[in-house]
């Protein structure tokens, strides 16, 4: 097993969901994702995270190969774990899959995904998209039962779900979040024992990506909504390349 060392560079997935967001608010082709993953590209994002939800809220399925196609940097496709999703991704091949829970009322992907408790259906579902060559990650509560349950079902990755983290942060209760990094530390140590890879991601933003970027085993954030948001500001390349240096600079 090789072990990332601490001080390894910290690969940054820019999630261009919300790209799509806007596009759909007016309907038509303006703004364009597979644009936005091009400059991410450009920015030096190392991966582009998309989510096709079960709704087609933001992303929607002609998405997938466009981006493909725009990019030659990895895809990390979020999913519901359906057989709908397993056939589009087995379709599409990207190089990484992100089983995440999906609930139509939510607003964002709240909570991490049960795995503990699904893991016969997850052990079959997962078999054949990792037969396909995909590294298949489950974004996960920082929770020992749950990261334990992701090693046996036959997942290669976690990224675990940093939405606490920064809901603590926000209101300012540091106890509460303190508390939080410490179960995400807990996780991410007993994840690359048991050989999985670290990734980690939602909520984070300029303030708040620090403790998270120091966490030793982690090699991976997927970032989004703020990165987008941000955007409407500085444009996407300097949001992009601010985050990266907030990311080193924990890292250091
Ligand atoms: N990682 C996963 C698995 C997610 O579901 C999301 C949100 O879609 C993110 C990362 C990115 O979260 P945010 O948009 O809050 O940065």
């Amino acid at each position: 097993m090789t072990l990332p060392r601490p001080d390894a560079p910290l690969r940054l997935g820019v999630n261009i969901d919300h790209v799509a967001t806007l596009r759909n608010a007016r309907g038509g082709a303006d703004p364009d994702p597979a644009r936005a993953a091009l400059l991410a590209q450009q920015a030096g994002a190392d991966g582009i995270t998309l989510h096709l939800r079960e709704d087609r809220r933001h992303i929607i399925d002609a998405d997938l190969p466009a981006i493909l196609r725009a990019v030659q940097i990895p895809i990390n496709l979020e999913m519901a774990a359906t057989a709908e999703m397993q056939s589009i991704a087995l379709a599409h091949r990207p190089h990484a899959i992100c089983l995440v829970p999906e609930r139509r009322e939510e607003r964002t992907t709240e909570g991490g995904l049960e795995v503990a408790g699904d893991a016969a259906r997850l052990t079959d579902y997962i078999a054949p998209l990792v037969a396909a060559g995909a590294r298949v990650s489950l974004f996960i509560a920082p929770d020992e039962a749950q990261v334990e349950a992701a090693a046996r079902v036959g997942a290669q990755v976690i990224e675990l779900h940093t939405g606490s983290y920064c809901e603590h942060c926000a209101s300012g209760d540091d106890a509460a979040r303190d508390a939080e990094l410490r179960r995400l530390f807990a996780a991410a140590s007993l994840a690359q024992d048991l050989g999985l890879e670290v990734h980690a991601g939602h909520g984070l933003n300029f303030v708040n990506v620090g403790p998270i970027a120091a966490i030793p085993e982690v090699v991976e954030l997927n970032i989004g909504h703020f990165l987008m948001g941000e955007a409407i500001f500085v444009g996407l390349e300097a949001a992009i390349q601010e985050m990266r240096r907030q990311m080193n600079l924990a890292r250091m």
